[in-house]
């Protein structure tokens, strides 16, 4: 089949290349000419595990093109995806502005029929804007080309994207065209292998049920982070409880892994834009607030028992903290709404030095970070805790697992450890005669 995806953000670009990687012609769009002519060369501008091969095989056996121009890219093309960004507002609600764009775009070039997809997460009623968009566009021109636009929303993770895109759990199809649900239920059918897995419904409830999706992982995560809050208050261990709970099939093991708080690009600003559009429909979403304030607060547990601890001595000013891990989470460089960076402002704007280090998000943390002078980056994971007062460890990187506790203590100025994601055995890590603070857990004096 003949696809045109318009954007090569995360969504995009894996898409693409997992399209063309079945057989698919594909040619992307990018507005960004530096990021088009790098795809050429196979230069790939975002981490994903194994991406970089991908999309290099399928530039090379002709089925994946890039183009900066939409009416080259949609020349042949059936499916018009739209995978352009949707950024968070201030005030929480979506800038809708680049899949308007693209809209319009596609109005203006198109020559004939097109299933226009929409993949971007979009509020609900967007599908409907975007179709309006494009009548006009084909109006002003003087056109009467058919076509139909689909809500197709992904449900891709960070670093796991392209297994995600080959095997999904389902994929959700929003349209009110029957003929338009069979033709995307055959582009997807190589990926799904079982046709009950392509759930075809009415345009708004697929558009629904991506943040109904990542709203319900979201409130998982903020549940078992009070949970694990409340852990610490009676004595009782999250790690144990999560097991008794997760027993249950209807409640599960995943995604209750207490931590820091959700990041990433995703839940974050998922769950805001589904409170802003249900207060613009006057309804409150009491729980989605909760889920969001709980996630807020989360984010700084690390910094209050870092505070707690070195208040008695002096508080944090002229200390240094070592820290593993910026990334939102691990396998991945984004560092969008990562818990690292609360953790960093909060120890710094109290005069903290901040030593880090993190596998691949180190570049875009000292982007990030530019001005602030009492924080350093650096490129080898040891090399952090020469001279620092005690190690804070944020993502869960494998290499973190199971570290050299024996070199850690040597280099550091006392033993201490915060531990935002639980990688560790309090017992253990006792024995060795070690500080050890985690999250949701008693954990006995050295
Ligand atoms: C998420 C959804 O999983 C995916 O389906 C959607 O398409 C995009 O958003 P992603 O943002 O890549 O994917 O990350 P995910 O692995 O879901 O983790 C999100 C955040 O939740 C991370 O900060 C992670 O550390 C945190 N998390 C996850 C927890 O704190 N506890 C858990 O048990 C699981």
């Amino acid at each position: 089949m003949n696809l045109c995806i318009v954007g090569t953000g995360y969504v995009g670009l894996v898409s693409a290349a997992c399209f063309a990687e079945m057989g698919n012609d594909v040619c992307c769009v990018d507005i960004n000419p530096a990021i088009v002519e790098n795809l050429r060369q196979g230069k790939i501008h975002i981490y994903e595990p194994g991406l970089d091969e991908l999309v290099k095989r399928n530039v090379a056996e002709g089925r994946l093109r890039f183009t900066t121009k939409v009416s080259e890219g949609m020349e042949n093309a059936l499916f018009v995806f739209i995978t352009v960004g949707t950024p968070p507002r201030e005030d929480g609600s979506c800038d809708l502005s680049f899949v308007y764009q693209v809209a319009r775009d596609i109005g203006a070039h198109m020559t004939d029929y097109k299933i226009v997809v929409d993949k971007s997460t979009v509020p609900v009623g967007t599908a409907d804007e975007v179709r309006k968009l494009i009548g006009e566009e084909l109006k002003k021109r003087g056109e009467l080309f058919e076509y139909d636009v689909v809500s197709n929303p992904e449900f891709l993770k960070e670093g796991d994207a392209i297994n995600d895109f080959f095997k999904p759990d389902r994929v959700v199809v929003g349209t009110d065209n029957v003929r338009t649900g069979e033709l995307l239920k055959a582009l997807y059918a190589p990926y799904a292998r079982s046709r009950e897995k392509v759930i075809v419904m009415s345009v708004r409830s697929a558009e629904m049920t991506k943040y109904a999706a990542n709203c319900m992982l979201a409130t998982k995560i903020s549940f078992i982070n009070e949970v694990a809050n409340i852990c610490e208050q009676v004595g009782a261990d999250v790690r144990e409880v999560r097991m008794g709970i997760g027993s249950d099939h209807r409640i599960g093991y995943q995604f209750i892994y207490p931590g820091l708080g959700y990041g990433g690009s995703c839940f974050p600003k998922d769950v805001k834009a589904l409170i802003d559009t249900a207060r613009q429909y006057k309804f409150e979403p009491e729980l989605l607030a909760a889920v969001d304030e709980v996630n807020k607060r989360q984010k700084h547990t690390l910094s209050r028992k870092i505070e707690a601890y070195f208040e008695p001595q002096g508080g944090l000013k002229g200390k240094t903290l070592a820290l593993w891990g910026l990334a939102f989470k691990a396998n991945t460089d984004d560092v969008r709404e990562a818990s690292a960076f609360e953790l960093i402002k909060d120890v710094t704007a109290k005069g903290m030095r901040v030593v880090a280090f993190d596998p691949v998000a180190g570049p875009n943390t000292r982007e990030h970070f530019k001005g602030n002078e009492l924080l350093t980056v650096v490129d080898e994971q040891y090399a952090v805790l020469e001279k620092a007062d005690c190690l804070a460890v944020v993502t869960e990187w494998n290499q973190f697992r199971n570290p050299d506790f024996g070199r850690i203590k040597k280099m550091l100025k006392a033993p201490i450890i915060f531990d935002g994601r639980n990688l560790y055995s309090p017992q253990l890590l006792a024995d060795l005669g070690m500080v050890y603070f985690c999250i949701g857990r008693r954990t006995p004096k050295a």
